[in-house]
């Protein structure tokens, strides 16, 4: 019987637990201090929700409308490659969780389980994010094997031009494809809870990249950093459907990439694991509001560890909030059980502080919730 979950902070302690010290670190670890990841969740933190009373709210509403589909929950799973490393399957236990819930699962370029495989399990409610490195051939023939599979959305990210220093990473000599040295072997040997369910079934692959006619000597800390505006410019031309910005932190940047006739952008700085200056995402996501104005669709992700963050972002113009790491907590605590029951304590942790908030439906939430607005 796996444990019960009582918060995140819980089931990263469980993953830490179980996992080998280089895997938990890749999940966990942040670039450079990790003072923007702690940034992140700080900020969020310390906004406060104006509690109301007296508004009947015994049914609350947690469906949203976002990209044209009415989604079961207001978040949904962030693109984060090598997932099976924390689980042999956690690709697959993520598309799985994502369909019980009707929330959105993006597949990273990064992932270890192919994006055909991906969408074959959950449908439209699978997205597929995109890396351009050292080759243009590579990017779009992702792009079209994507479009082949049925993808409906595609997420370009734009915050990697190239892979920041992870100093937990650098340290414990941490390489895609992997290599066991007898460092890494006596870390698998103390925790074989995971090498019996993860290493023994075949270490993770990088399962895009070696299934491309393109995928040859992929060098995953290669410079990224070609994609440039006349890149966007190309991809919009090629895909035909919904087509989001990731890693957005400027308001400037967003007012253009909504004019260069993108669908969306996705407001990150990449959970701090890229710039470790960078100011936290909950910070910009208001001015970048203000700057694409009220329609335009915004997603928000780095730092949210609740359901009150998740109303937070929601309140200061998020249309749609995403998380990372919670999720790989859960799978690494616990394999499929364990991102269930990530998904259940956000859910119940939503829907109890509309309650507070004197709103029942999450499609009425705004800025009136925070304090001080
Ligand atoms: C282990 C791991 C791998 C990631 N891989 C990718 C990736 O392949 N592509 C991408 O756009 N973002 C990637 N990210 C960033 C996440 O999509 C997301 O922006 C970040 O985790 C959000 O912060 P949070 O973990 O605080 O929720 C990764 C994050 C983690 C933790």
């Amino acid at each position: 019987m796996a444990q019960p979950l009582f918060s995140i902070d819980e089931a990263r302690l469980a993953a830490k637990r179980r996992l080998p010290r280089l895997m938990f670190d890749f999940i966990d670890g942040a670039a450079g201090q990790e003072r923007a990841k702690q940034r992140n969740r700080e900020a969020i933190e310390q906004l406060q929700l104006q509690p109301r009373v007296l508004v009947n709210v015994d049914q609350r509403n947690l469906e949203k409308t976002f990209l044209g589909k009415r989604w079961g929950l207001p978040f949904g799973i962030a693109p984060m490659g090598m997932c099976n490393l924390a689980w042999h399957g956690a690709d697959l236990m993520l598309a799985e969780t994502a369909v019980v819930h009707n929330i959105p699962l993006t597949l990273s370029t990064m992932g270890s389980t192919t994006l055909e495989t991906i969408h074959q399990k959950a449908g439209e409610n699978a997205w597929f994010q995109l890396y351009v490195s050292q080759s243009d051939a590579l990017a779009m023939e992702l792009v079209d094997r994507a479009k082949d599979a049925g993808y409906k959305v595609l997420m370009l990210t734009v915050d990697v031009p190239q892979v920041a220093p992870r100093l937990r990473d650098l340290r414990n000599g941490f390489k895609v494809p992997f290599r066991i040295g007898p460092k890494q072997f006596f870390d698998f040997a103390i925790h074989p809870q995971w090498s019996l369910t993860t290493l023994f079934k075949g270490a993770p692959r990088l399962a895009n990249i070696e299934t491309s006619k393109h995928g040859q000597n992929f060098d995953r800390h290669a410079s990224r950093g070609k994609v440039d505006w006349g890149f966007l410019d190309r991809l919009r031309q090629r895909w035909p459907h919904t087509l989001i910005i990731k890693g957005v932190m400027s308001p400037q940047d967003a007012r253009g990439i909504a004019e260069a006739g993108a669908d969306g952008v996705y407001v990150s700085n990449h959970g701090g694991r890229q710039l470790d200056s960078a100011p936290p995402a909950i910070q910009m996501l208001p001015q970048i509001r203000q700057a694409v104005g009220r329609e335009f669709p915004i997603l928000f992700d780095s730092g949210i560890r609740s359901g009150d963050g998740i109303v937070k972002a929601l309140a200061l113009g998020a249309d749609f909030v995403m998380l990372g790491r919670p999720f790989l907590y859960g799978i690494g605590a616990a394999g499929q059980t364990g991102v269930n029951q990530i998904v259940a304590l956000l859910k119940n942790e939503v829907s109890v502080t509309l309650a507070q908030l004197g709103c029942p439906n999450i499609e009425d939430l705004d800025g009136s919730v925070l304090v001080g607005d």
